[in-house]
């Protein structure tokens, strides 16, 4: 497995395996790599023969006060993961390397960047866009890969790479769930025992939406009470939304019609968590 540093690096690896006729797989990561990010790079591996991993922590997406700092950032033990799941090669550029003079460069991807997150954390998606746009445009893959589990970053993501005519695929792949249901993430190692616990009461929100939606429900409103009657049960729970949104376009819906995603973020602590299922309510 190569290993670059600098954009130079990452450009002659990738150069070398197109030279060779390789198609290049992409899997962006800020690290602490987790059975999620692996489920990613298992996808581009299986559909692309060159596999380069990013592993940045982007300054750009992070707002005052929120956890850039103490983001965790076990380089080693990534780079032992990326290894053993066959990554031919991985990015691990410096902040000075991505942004090494102030950045007056940002994408914005208006409207479906504004609702859930977006009202809670300013400025986060248009820290995520740009650096994917670099990333891109670093890389240059012919597909790159996201978990359905930060549903919105796939939304803005997928909206730039059309507006944008970027050549390159956007493949979505599902949210991998611990055992009890818990969306895997990173910040899941921020959670004390007892927060650990609680954390599945979101996925059984979750559940509890998609059993009311099988059963016939269809206002919106209505559902999102019941889940927040289950989202209760954890006193401790700070919910910041509950949604149910059109599953591309993320605008708000009164009638859950067509497919639908249900999203949930919430805190425990100082832990902020979100997950989400997109719901057919045409196939009852
Ligand atoms: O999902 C993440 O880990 C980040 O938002 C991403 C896509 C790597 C951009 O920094």
């Amino acid at each position: 497995m190569q290993i670059a540093k600098t954009i130079t690096e990452i450009r002659a690896c990738v150069s070398q395996a197109r030279a060779a006729g390789k198609t290049v797989g992409f899997v962006p990561t800020m690290g602490a790599l987790h059975v999620g990010h692996v489920s990613l790079i298992k996808a581009a591996a299986e559909r692309c023969d060159f596999v380069v991993v990013s592993i940045f922590v982007n300054p750009t997406q992070f707002g005052p006060g929120e956890d850039f700092e103490k983001y965790p950032r076990p380089l080693d033990k990534d780079l032992a993961i990326c290894e053993e799941s066959g990554v031919d090669a991985v990015f691990a550029p410096s902040p000075a390397e991505m942004y090494p003079r102030q950045n007056l460069t940002w994408v914005t991807v208006e409207k479906v960047s504004e609702p859930l997150c977006g009202r809670f954390r300013p400025g986060h998606f248009r820290g995520v866009a740009t650096v994917c746009a670099k990333l891109f445009n670093v890389v240059g893959p012919n597909a790159a890969f996201f978990g359905q589990k930060d549903a919105q970053q796939v939304a803005v993501i997928q909206r730039m790479v059309a507006d944008l005519n970027m050549p390159l695929e956007i493949v979505v792949c599902p949210t991998v769930r611990e055992p009890d249901g818990l969306a895997t993430s990173s910040r899941n190692q921020y959670l004390s025992p007892q927060e650990r616990k609680d954390a599945t009461v979101i996925y059984r929100a979750l559940q509890r939406s998609a059993e009311l939606i099988r059963e016939g429900k269809a206002a919106a409103a209505e559902i999102t009470r019941y889940m927040g009657e289950v989202l209760r049960q954890v006193p401790a729970l700070r919910i910041e939304y509950v949604s149910i949104v059109d599953a591309e376009s993320l605008d708000d819906l009164r009638r859950v019609e067509g497919k639908v995603l249900v999203a949930v973020a919430a805190r425990l602590g100082s832990t902020r968590l979100i997950d989400n299922i997109v719901v057919d309510a045409t196939a009852k």
